[in-house]
């Protein structure tokens, strides 16, 4: 699958890396894309013997049947409006709109980020995934017990499914959490992990599973 991933941190790259590696052919949508900060991750990914480049934002959303949005977000509006027509297009929205110094959640006004950033993009179906633990996580999502969980939400159906078979191929345990709004609740369960992990000095390398009888 061709997928273009808007922003190339901490979540971009892991996510990148690993779709890379499992097969996918992934462009990096970023604002410099000869500054040579990606060099070290494309290196990484051509080790891995993985397809992947850093291209201008609008080229990346142009490559991608699945784009993703993985910048900060006060930087998403900004990300979007470059990234051009996503008619069609599945974009997974992989933010957290947490104030700056982690205190909480800036609720926007449409209820979650994930409804916004579909407010912004009406015409992609957009899936709200790869939100709720950590960068290192995405990179490892195998732990002694088990896979991670990795919850989405959305309301194209077809769109959820390309969203649960990225999410298995990095090797998560994917659930269907329900239709877009409960991505205020996803969201909300990304600040739980935040909090455990920082104010709670519970460190990075833990995550959530879900476990049904
Ligand atoms: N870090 C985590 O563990 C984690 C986990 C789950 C979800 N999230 C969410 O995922 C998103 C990304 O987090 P991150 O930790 O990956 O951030 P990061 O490491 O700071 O990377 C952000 C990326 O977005 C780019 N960017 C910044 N402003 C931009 C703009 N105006 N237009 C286009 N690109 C822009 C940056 O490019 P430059 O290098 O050019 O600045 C960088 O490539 C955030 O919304 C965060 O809440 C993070």
């Amino acid at each position: 699958m061709q997928i273009g991933i808007l922003g190339a941190g901490n979540v971009g790259g892991a996510l990148g890396r690993g779709w890379a590696k499992a097969g996918h052919a992934v462009r990096f949508g970023v604002r410099d894309p000869d500054g040579g900060k990606e060099r070290e991750l494309l290196a990484a990914i051509a080790r891995d013997g993985g397809d992947a480049a850093a291209t201008s934002i609008p080229e990346a959303a142009a490559f991608g049947e699945v784009v993703v949005l993985t910048v900060p977000w006060e930087a998403a509006e900004d990300a979007l409006r470059h990234a051009g027509d996503l008619a069609g297009k599945v974009l997974l929205d992989c933010t957290n709109p947490f104030k700056p110094d982690l205190s909480g959640l800036i609720t926007p006004e449409k209820g979650s980020a994930g409804e916004q950033v579909a407010a912004w993009s009406p015409s992609a179906k957009v899936v709200k995934i790869f939100n709720s633990t950590g960068a290192n996580n995405m990179g490892a999502p195998e732990f002694p017990d088990g896979a991670t969980a990795m919850l989405y939400c959305g309301d194209d159906r077809t769109a959820k499914e390309t969203a649960h078979r990225l999410a298995a191929d990095l090797g998560f345990e994917p659930f269907d959490a329900g239709p877009l709004h409960q991505a205020r609740h996803l969201e909300s369960f990304a600040f739980l992990w935040v909090s455990l992990a920082y104010p709670q000095k519970m460190g990075r390398d833990f995550a959530f599973r879900l476990m049904r009888r």
